[in-house]
C-alpha cells in the first residue's frame, strides 16, 4: 500500500507562524501522530505533501529518515489548489500494484484499526472512504447515495439545501486504486466554488468509469476530527488526554482525577500505581509497583522503581529513583541523577549527573552535581557540591558512612572518606581522610566588654 498524507495546507486559523501540521497533540506534532499511524501499517511508500512552512515540514521529515528504516518521500505543492492538486504532487512517487491511503497531517488521531478497516474494504479495485455520521456537519464534503450507494461527495460550499441536510460526511481519508487515481485526477477540474481541484470529485468519475465506491466507519467519531484553530486542538488534546487516562485506569493504574493528568509520551505503570492531580508525563516514564506520585509532579524520561514515593511539586528529568526511595516535596532529579534503593532527597534539593547509593539521604536545601555519593551518607541542610569552576566541571565523591555537617562547601574535585564527619560549615578544599572529623571554620570567640552602638544624637 502507498500511503499519502497531505500537509500543504497554511492552517492561517492556528495564528501561528509555526505550520499548522507541526503544533503539538500531546507534545507530538499533528503531522508525526499521523506518520506514526502510517507507519504502523506498513505501507511501501509514504509520501507526505508540504508546502506551507515546507523548511520546518521537512526538517521532521529528516529527523524520522535518519532514524527509521522506511523512507518518508517528500513533494511540494507550492501553491494550494486543492486536495486533488496536492495528491497529485505525490503520483510519480507511488507503486501502481498497491492501492494508495490518503490521510491528512492535521487530523492526528485516526486509529490504525479504522484505517485496516478502511483498506480492507477497498480491496485491491475499489474506492473506499471514511465516512461518519455528524450532528452537526457544517463546512464539510456531505457523502451522496442513491439507493444506498455512494455517487459522489459534494462540498459544503456547492451543496444544495438538500444536500446540506445530509449528516453522513467525507472525512477525506480514502483509499483509491493507484492506476485509476492517477487517471481521475489528471482529469480534475477547478470548476466549482472555490476555484479549487478537489479530491473529492474522483468519487463521481470512479462511479462513472464502473468502480465500486464503498466506505467504512471509524470507531469514533473524534478519529477524524480535524484541527484548523487552537479552540479545536484545545478539544482534541482533551479528547486524547482522557483515552489516555482511562486506559489507565483500566490497567488498574489509581488516578485521583482522570481529568486532571496529562501523558505527552509513554507512562508504562505497574501494580497498584496512584497518581495525584496536575501531574505532567514526558517522554518514557515508568513506575514500578506502588509507585505513589504526589500532585503536581512533572516527568520526563524518568524511571521510578517499586514503592517509591515522589511528594508533591518535583521536576524529575532523565533520572533514575531507587525502589522506596522517597522524594520531594519540592525537589529537583536533573539528567544523569541515579538514586539507589530507599535514598531520601528532600525538599529543596537538586542532583545532578550524581549516583547516590542506599539508604543515603538529603533532605534539605543541597547541591549536589557531579557526585558520587555512597550508601548511608547523610547530607546535611545547605550542602553544596563546588563543581564548576567556572570553566571545567569536576566531581566530588563522599564515601559509605560519610556525615556532611550543615551549610558544608565541597570544592570538587574531592574526596570525603568512608565514615568522615565533615563540621558544619566546613569548607572542604582537600581530601577529608575516612573515620575523622574535618572541619574548617574561624574559631569562635567571645569579645568580653564589648557593647552594642549607640545612636548618635544629630
Ligand atoms: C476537505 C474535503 C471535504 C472533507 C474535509 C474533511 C475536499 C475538496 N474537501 O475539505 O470533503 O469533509 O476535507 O476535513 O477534499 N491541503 C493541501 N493542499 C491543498 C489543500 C489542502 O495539502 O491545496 C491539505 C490541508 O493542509 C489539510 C487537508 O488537505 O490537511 C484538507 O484541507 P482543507 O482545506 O482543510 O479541507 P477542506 O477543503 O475543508
Ligand atoms: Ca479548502
Amino acid at each position: 500500500m502507498n500511503v499519502v498524507i497531505l500537509a500543504a495546507g497554511m492552517g492561517k486559523r492556528m495564528q501561528s507562524a509555526l505550520p499548522k501540521v507541526l503544533h503539538p497533540l500531546a507534545g507530538k506534532p499533528l503531522l508525526s501522530h499521523v506518520i506514526d499511524t502510517a507507519r504502523s501499517l506498513a505501507p511501501s511508500k509514504l509520501c507526505v505533501i508540504y508546502g506551507h512552512g515546507g523548511a520546518a515540514v521537512l526538517k521532521l521529515l529528516e529527523l524520522y529518515n535518519a532514524t527509521h528504516e522506511l523512507p518518508i518521500a517528500a513533494a511540494e505543492q507550492a501553491q494550494q489548489l486543492g486536495t486533488g492538486h496536492a495528491v497529485q504532487q505525490a503520483l510519480p512517487l507511488l507503486d501502481d500494484h498497491v492501492p494508495t491511503l490518503i490521510l491528512y497531517g492535521d487530523v492526528p488521531l485516526t486509529s490504525a484499526v479504522s484505517l485496516q478497516h478502511l483498506v480492507q474494504a477497498a480491496g485491491r479495485d475499489k474506492l473506499a472512504i471514511l465516512t461518519v455520521e455528524q450532528d452537526d456537519p457544517f463546512g464539510l464534503g456531505r457523502i451522496v447515495r442513491e439507493d444506498g450507494a455512494i455517487v459522489r461527495i459534494v462540498e459544503e460550499k456547492d451543496a444544495t439545501n438538500t444536500e446540506r441536510a445530509i449528516r453522513e460526511i467525507n472525512s477525506g481519508i480514502m483509499v483509491a486504486p493507484t492506476v485509476q487515481l492517477k487517471k481521475w485526477l489528471s482529469a480534475l477540474s477547478n470548476d466549482n466554488a472555490q476555484g479549487e481541484y478537489y479530491l473529492t470529485d474522483i468519487v463521481a468519475q470512479a462511479v462513472a468509469d464502473g468502480v465500486s465506491v464503498t466506505s467504512a466507519q471509524p470507531g469514533s467519531v473524534w478519529e477524524v476530527a480535524g484541527v484548523n484553530s487552537k479552540v479545536q486542538l484545545a478539544q482534541l488534546e482533551r479528547i486524547h488526554q482522557n483515552n489516555i487516562a482511562q486506559a489507565l485506569l483500566e490497567r488498574g493504574v489509581t488516578l485521583l482525577d482522570p481529568a486532571r493528568i496529562d501523558v505527552r509520551g509513554e507512562l508504562i505503570c505497574g501494580r497498584d500505581v496512584t497518581i495525584d492531580v496536575g501531574c505532567v508525563f514526558e517522554g518514557l516514564v515508568e513506575l514500578g509497583d506502588g509507585v505513589r506520585v504526589g500532585a503536581n509532579n512533572v516527568l520526563v524520561n524518568a524511571k521510578v522503581a517499586a514503592g517509591a514515593h515522589i511528594k508533591p511539586f518535583c521536576h524529575i528529568e532523565d533520572a533514575v529513583v531507587g525502589a522506596s526511595s522517597v522524594i520531594g516535596p519540592y525537589a529537583r532529579l536533573r539528567p544523569g541523577t541515579v538514586l539507589a534503593e530507599d535514598v531520601h532527597v528532600g525538599n529543596f534539593v537538586e542532583v545532578k549527573n550524581s549516583q547516590i547509593a542506599a539508604h543515603s539521604k538529603a533532605n534539605h536545601l543541597a547541591y549536589i552535581g557531579d557526585a558520587t555519593i555512597g550508601s548511608r551518607v547523610n547530607v546535611g541542610a545547605g550542602t553544596i557540591t563546588c563543581n564548576y569552576d567556572g570553566v571545567n566541571k569536576f566531581r566530588t565523591v563522599i564515601e559509605d558512612d560519610a556525615f556532611i555537617g550543615s551549610d558544608s562547601q565541597l570544592i570538587a574535585p574531592v574526596t570525603v572518606g568512608k565514615g568522615a564527619t565533615l563540621g558544619a560549615g566546613t569548607t572542604l578544599s582537600k581530601d577529608a581522610p575516612a573515620g575523622k572529623l574535618t572541619i574548617s571554620r574561624a574559631k569562635q570567640i567571645t569579645i568580653d566588654g564589648w557593647t552594642r552602638p549607640i545612636k548618635i544624637a544629630k
